[in-house]
């Protein structure tokens, strides 16, 4: 009883505080209770405008986003965020009353392949949508998740995705492992903390990298071979003239400076 009169009157306290300040005591006092924060720095001009993004009843409608967002040019033609013409929905992936962070978060693949799944269930049969949508996938919207799996830790739908249709420019293989980037590769970063390189003494290089097209000139004969002093090798010995901490790096010659 005695505690609840103390917080009866911390809060009489409080009130009489927060009454005695003009500027909390109009609209937006109580409008903080409903603003879930601050706008990111780009939409702060729609600070008074709430319904720019606001529909009373639904929600926020991605529509609203399309409508100032459809003509993002750079967006749409780069490889990897074309998807953007077609995914309909916005706030899986951008954030807004978390700061400018929130708005830029980064990619999130998981919601991808989900919303993808999603639009490609409603899509009729043989239309132009369930195509286009198709082309997220890899590995067909009913395809095996496991498909092409080595036990990595991407989640079954995120493991569907098309990895190469999105980041073919990013294939430091040069094609020699194929198109199941998935299959080696986590959604969340390209570098494999468990991956250990062969050693040094190996001699199978050539399984897993491509020479340069330089190395299949007259470049070969005439500069490669006498840089690293060996005469009799052929282009597939690449361990005869090279060793794994750099392609700079020539046997018995050290690192070679191109300038
Ligand atoms: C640039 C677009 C944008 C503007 C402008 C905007 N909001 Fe939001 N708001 C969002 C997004 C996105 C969410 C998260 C919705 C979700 O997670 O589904 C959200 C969520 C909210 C929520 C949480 C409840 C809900 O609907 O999910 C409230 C409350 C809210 N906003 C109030 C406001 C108020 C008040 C204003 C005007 C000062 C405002 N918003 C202006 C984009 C906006
Ligand atoms: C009334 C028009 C309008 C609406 C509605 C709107 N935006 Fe924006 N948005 C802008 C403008 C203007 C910018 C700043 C563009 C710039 O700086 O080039 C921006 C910036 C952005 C950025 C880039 C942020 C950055 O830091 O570079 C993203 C992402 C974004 N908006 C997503 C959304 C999403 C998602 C919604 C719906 C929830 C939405 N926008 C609603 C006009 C709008
Ligand atoms: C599956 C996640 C995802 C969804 C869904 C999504 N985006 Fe994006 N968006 C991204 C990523 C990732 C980027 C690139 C961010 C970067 O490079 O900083 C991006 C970039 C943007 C940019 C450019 C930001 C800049 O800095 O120039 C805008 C604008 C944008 N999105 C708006 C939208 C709108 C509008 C929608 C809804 C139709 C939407 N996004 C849906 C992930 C998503
Ligand atoms: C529909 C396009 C799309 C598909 C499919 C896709 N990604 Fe991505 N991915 C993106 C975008 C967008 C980004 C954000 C970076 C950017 O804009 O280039 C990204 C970023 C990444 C990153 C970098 C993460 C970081 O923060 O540095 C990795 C790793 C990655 N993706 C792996 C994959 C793998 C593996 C697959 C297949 C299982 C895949 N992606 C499928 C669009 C896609
Ligand atoms: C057979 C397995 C395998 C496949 C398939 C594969 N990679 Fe890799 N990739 C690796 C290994 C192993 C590394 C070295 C990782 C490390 O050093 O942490 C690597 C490294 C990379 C790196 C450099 C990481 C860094 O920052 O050092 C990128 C980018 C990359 N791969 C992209 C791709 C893309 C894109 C695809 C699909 C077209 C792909 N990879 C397919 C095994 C694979
Ligand atoms: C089983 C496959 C495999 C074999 C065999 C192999 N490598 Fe690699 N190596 C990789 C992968 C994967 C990467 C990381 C991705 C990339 O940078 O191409 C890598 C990276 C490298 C790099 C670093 C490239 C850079 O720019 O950072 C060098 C140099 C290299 N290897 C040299 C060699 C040499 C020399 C041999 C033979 C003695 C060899 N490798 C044998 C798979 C292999
Ligand atoms: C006879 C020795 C020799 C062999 C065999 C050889 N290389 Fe080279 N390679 C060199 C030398 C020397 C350089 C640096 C000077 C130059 O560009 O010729 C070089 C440069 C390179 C570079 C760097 C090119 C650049 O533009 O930075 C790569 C990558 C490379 N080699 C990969 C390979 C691979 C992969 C193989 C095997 C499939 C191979 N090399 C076989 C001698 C060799």
């Amino acid at each position: 009883m005695k505690k609840l009169l103390g917080l009866l009157a911390a809060l009489a306290v409080m009130l009489a505080l927060v009454m005695s300040v003009p500027s909390i005591r109009t609209a937006s006092f109580w409008q903080a209770f409903v603003e879930p924060g601050p706008l990111s720095t780009a939409h702060g001009f729609l600070q008074g405008d709430c319904s720019g993004c606001h529909v009373s009843i639904e929600g926020v409608q991605a529509a609203r986003c399309i409508s100032c967002h459809a003509n993002e040019t750079a967006l749409l033609q780069r490889q990897p965020t074309a998807f953007h013409s077609s995914i309909e929905t916005c706030v899986e992936c951008h954030r807004e009353h978390e700061g400018d962070a929130g708005l830029r978060s980064a990619m999130d693949h998981q919601a991808l392949a989900t919303l993808g799944l999603r639009l490609l269930a409603r899509a009729p049969e043989g239309s132009e949508a369930r195509l286009l949508y198709s082309h997220l996938f890899a590995h067909g919207p009913a395809g095996s998740a496991s498909a092409g799996t080595a036990g990595f830790a991407n989640t079954p739908q995120a493991q569907l995705l098309d990895c190469y249709g999105c980041h073919q420019s990013r294939d430091r293989h040069e094609g020699q492992f194929g198109r199941e980037c998935g299959s080696c590769h986590r959604t969340a970063q390209w570098t494999i903390p468990e991956y250990s390189h062969p050693p040094p003494s190996s001699t199978d290089c050539a399984q897993c990298h491509r020479a340069p097209p330089s190395h299949y000139m007259g470049h070969f004969e005439m500069v490669s071979k006498r840089v690293a002093g060996v005469e009799h090798a052929n282009v597939e010995q690449c361990y005869l003239c090279h060793q794994t901490t750099s392609w700079n790096d020539i046997k018995s010659v050290g690192l070679y400076d191109h300038h």
